[in-house]
């Protein structure tokens, strides 16, 4: 039998297990380490870990996490004597488990509000429940939460101020209380206005102006969240870089928080239409139930690929860019704007493999290195 040197048996073994270990490691969040958190949006059922495969996903790609759902203030504040922390706790824990970067979303925002909260009426009731709101939910996470959305989507797509039932009865002081009384809470905790739209001109003008006011009247801001459900073909690269620069110039860090490309038709194209009925189920509308043709593949890895690179080029600008879900399969968009379609907006599919999108965005770091 030949003689095999057990020192280099053991140097090629220590050498494979470094390479394997290399390639084993490859993913988003280990390839963006130094340029920007890369977060996910966790179901409840991610949470607990119900599904084994999607958890070790999660930790495997993503080093920043938000809660899709179970922080709105219908689950964390069902009635008014009455809060809820049991899920909270959990996505608290896992985030710390896990060394992840822990954001909260959200304090005030007018959709998923509890029954009580929509029969608040007056200025004294409102004050009263922002302050106990916020106070109580941040205080609890001081130190642990690592940033707040602390009002989400507070304008209309004109940039004018939303009326909620903020504004209706508080007018636009609402937004100074609630970072005012975020910061009181926790002076330490990143506070930040979120909205979707906010990249496009008109909208980008009320928010740039709302912070500025939040600002001058002593309310700190310390970042912008711009959403980023966006479309194959819409944003352009453009307005999108104008908004990081436009933002940033304002001293504060730029966040995209819930970003997901949709494939699909949208139904307000089409004009006149009553559309959230009339389309439903229909093929048209659902063009792809089975798999996404080659072609529409190329698109989303076309525009997934300027989208990162545009954010690389001003990494310096930007703190985490974060995906609304860990895969097609659980997308809100396989719901919205109706129900029971087959959305591909992430870079993952149905079952959890990476799709073509996902080389592409680690591919302009590895080109680079
Ligand atoms: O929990 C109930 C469940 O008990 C019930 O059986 C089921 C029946 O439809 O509904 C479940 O609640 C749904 C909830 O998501 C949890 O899955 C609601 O119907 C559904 O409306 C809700 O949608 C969420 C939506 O916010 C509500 O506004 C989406 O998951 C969530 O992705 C979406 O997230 C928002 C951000 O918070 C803010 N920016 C926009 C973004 C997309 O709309």
């Amino acid at each position: 039998m030949k003689f095999i040197n057990p020192c280099l048996l053991a140097v090629t073994a220590v050498l494979f297990v470094n390479c394997s270990a290399k390639k084993g490691v490859t993913s988003l969040k280990d390839v963006y380490k130094k340029d920007f958190y890369i977060g996910t949006a966790l179901s409840a059922d991610q949470i607990e870990e119900k599904d084994a495969k999607v958890d070790s996903l999660i930790k495997k790609e993503f080093n920043a996490i938000t809660a899709e759902n179970i922080m709105k203030s219908m689950y964390t504040h069902p009635q008014k004597d009455k809060y809820d922390f049991a899920l909270s706790d959990k996505f608290v824990a896992y985030g710390e488990k896990n060394k992840m970067f822990i954001h909260g979303h959200t304090l005030i925002w007018h959709s998923q509000l509890a029954p009580w909260m929509e029969k608040i009426e007056d200025s004294t009731d409102m004050k009263a429940f922002m302050r106990d709101h916020i106070t109580t939910i941040v205080s609890k996470y001081k130190g642990r939460i690592n940033s707040w959305d602390v009002v989400n989507e507070a304008l209309n797509d004109d940039g004018t101020l939303r009326q909620s039932i903020f504004f209706k009865t508080l007018g636009e002081k609402y937004l100074v209380d609630a970072f005012k009384l975020a910061e009181k809470a926790d002076p330490k905790v990143d506070l930040y206005y979120n909205d979707y739209n906010i990249e496009e001109p008109a909208k980008r003008a009320g928010a740039i102006a709302l912070i500025k006011k939040i600002k001058a009247a002593g309310g700190k801001v310390d970042g912008v969240g711009i959403q980023g459900h966006w479309r194959l073909q819409s944003p352009s690269i453009e307005e999108i870089e104008k908004s990081i620069l436009e933002y940033s110039a304002l001293g504060i860090k730029v966040a995209f928080t819930e970003l997901d490309i949709t494939v699909l038709p949208n139904p307000w194209d089409l004009k006149g239409a009553d559309v959230n009925q009339k389309f439903e189920g229909s093929a048209k509308m659902n063009p792809y139930p089975e798999k996404l043709p080659d072609s529409v593949q190329t698109q989303l890895v076309e525009r997934y690929a300027s989208i990162f690179k545009l954010f690389l080029k001003h990494k310096d600008k930007i703190s985490r860019v974060t995906f609304w879900g860990v895969y097609d399969g659980q997308s809100w968009l396989n719901d919205w704007p109706i129900k029971g379609r087959t959305n591909y907006p992430l870079p993952f599919d149905k079952d959890l493999k990476h799709k073509q999108a996902y080389d592409s965005i680690l591919k302009l770091k590895k080109t680079k290195e």
